[in-house]
């Protein structure tokens, strides 16, 4: 994970918590619109995955369990995470791409419609990606994978009578040094990184399809989300994934959906078109994306003003904000592992931890997002805004939306080291939150794909012979209950 070079140590400042009676008459406890859906409360926790699907990307007991323990606590929103809209293997991410994987997602909407006594709304987040491919050792990149080319051959001043398979093999042997001067850009990060899928990859037809395939995709998706109970979907246009990158600054596709703003802007707008065409008015629709790529030549926080404002003109009930997650300046990964978009100063953005500048972990997505609403309610548009990032205190969250610089505060971490934030400070029992130190320990296991937990509370009681724990056998898998004392 990348830091920034000051490397200041912050520790969590939740501030101040109120009272039931001050909480009761707090901003952040009171009611919202957001679409036709009406929100008990302005707290929402944005989509995490926690790796707890199956194979084929089913929804599990494991799965259920997680999110009912999150409803528990009764928070305005909760976004399920990631989930692919295509019907393509993709390990343990859960998928939506099928009618076969309704059944599953019922179950979800169930649990946390009881757990939350029907008080927290339920959306899913929807997710294309490109393929990405492990990092390979230099003999499996030069033996399968590179394809070969009369360039390759004039580099290494091959006579034309030799084999491919020598050919390989000649290349191989050469000092890696010699490798830059043979291998072109996007062959030396398929070998450097591990081959990656752009969406500028235009010779390949499910790329340049991609206008085609998206918005039926996107919208069969989000009518099964309904059909399995959902209040809502939240199209993922943020990170280092398909529709972000559409967005992005750094899109050079020239079909009409890259380079300008509106080419950029074109393909998340037919995809809302087509999702909104399918589930009607009621059913919400909203998207996550960035208020700044956080990468050099990427899109900037202007861009994303005028972003949020031709989303809300076109209907999107929500615009939630996050910054940066991008693989252009991921870390080279070990060999066979993939390149994970959280470990560059742009991952760091996205998801800033404890040691960190001048600026500090909290809340430096605050400005940027309050822009956004500035921008967005200057084209007369009421559309609420979620921000994230750093925020784990009430004090903080209740200045936020005094200042009208956010509608609805998202917690993430901050939800995944304590679910219960929500009920503890509604009730008064704010001292007995769990606080996250944003050490990014869970962050570490999202990146292996192993089952994600909080250092804060995955050693507690492993004695007891109920607990359900990880495959290593070493973590409870879910937080301890907690039980509110003399509360009536
Ligand atoms: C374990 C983990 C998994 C995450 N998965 C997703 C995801 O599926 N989709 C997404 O948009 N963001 C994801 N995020 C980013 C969070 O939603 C959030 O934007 C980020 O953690 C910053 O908010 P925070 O400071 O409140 O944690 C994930 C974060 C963590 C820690
Ligand atoms: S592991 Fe727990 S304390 Fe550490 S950043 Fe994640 S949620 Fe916060």
């Amino acid at each position: 994970m990348w830091r920034p070079k000051e490397r200041i140590r912050y520790s969590p400042e939740p501030g101040v918590w109120p009272t039931a009676t001050e909480a009761a008459a707090s901003r952040l406890y009171s009611p919202l619109h957001v679409g036709r859906l009406s929100l008990a409360q302005r707290t929402w926790v944005p989509a995490m995955v926690p790796w707890r699907a199956d194979e084929n990307g089913n929804v599990t007991d494991a799965v259920i369990a997680w999110y009912e323990r999150f409803a528990a606590g009764r928070p305005g929103v909760i976004v399920v995470e990631a989930t692919g809209i295509r019907d393509v293997p993709s390990g343990p991410l859960l998928r939506i791409g099928d009618d076969r994987y309704v059944a599953g997602l019922r179950e979800i909407a169930d649990a946390v419609r009881r757990a939350s006594g029907g008080a927290t709304r339920l959306f899913i987040q929807l997710i294309d990606f490109l393929q990405i491919r492990k990092r390979p050792t230099p003999e499996i990149y030069f033996r399968r994978y590179l394809q070969l080319t009369d360039r390759h051959r004039a580099g290494v001043g091959a006579e034309t009578t030799l084999s491919d398979m020598d050919l390989r093999e000649r290349l191989l042997a050469l000092d890696p040094k010699e490798w830059p001067s043979i291998l072109n850009s996007r062959e030396m990060e398929a070998l450097e990184m591990g081959y990656r899928e752009r969406i500028e990859d235009t010779h390949l037809a499910h790329i340049r399809d991609l206008p085609k395939t998206l918005p039926g995709q996107f919208a069969a998706a989000a009518m099964r989300a309904q059909r399995a109970g959902f209040d809502g979907v939240e199209l993922h246009f943020a990170h280092a994934y398909t529709m972000a990158s559409f967005l992005s600054r750094l899109n050079q596709r020239s079909d009409g959906y890259g380079g300008s703003l509106d080419a950029r802007i074109r393909l998340p707008l037919e995809v809302h078109r087509a999702v909104r065409e399918r589930v009607g008015d009621s059913f919400v629709v909203g998207c996550r994306y960035l208020t700044d790529d956080c990468l050099p030549g990427g899109s900037s926080l202007e861009d994303a003003k005028w972003f949020g404002q031709r989303f809300a003109q076109a209907g999107l009930d929500f615009l939630s904000l996050s910054r940066g997650g991008k693989f252009e300046d991921a870390k080279q990964p070990k060999v066979s592992a993939a390149a994970y978009p959280y470990t560059g100063r742009s991952g760091y953005e996205c998801m800033p931890s404890y040691y960190s500048d001048a600026q500090g972990p909290f809340g430096r997505n605050v400005e940027p997002a309050a822009g956004i609403r500035r921008a967005v309610r200057a084209v007369g548009c009421e559309t609420p805004v979620v921000v994230v990032g750093g925020i784990h205190g009430f004090t903080q969250a209740e200045r936020l939306l005094d200042a009208e610089q956010a509608d609805i505060i998202g917690f993430a971490r901050q939800a995944l080291a304590d679910p219960d934030w929500f009920e503890k400070v509604r009730l008064g029992r704010g001292s007995e939150v769990r606080v996250c130190i944003y050490t990014n320990y869970c962050e570490a296991l999202d990146q292996k794909h192993v089952q994600v937990t909080c250092e804060l509370w995955d050693r507690e009681d492993l004695e007891d012979p109920q607990l359900q724990l990880s495959h290593d056998g070493k973590r409870r898998l879910l937080p301890p209950r907690w039980q509110p004392r003399n509360v009536r």
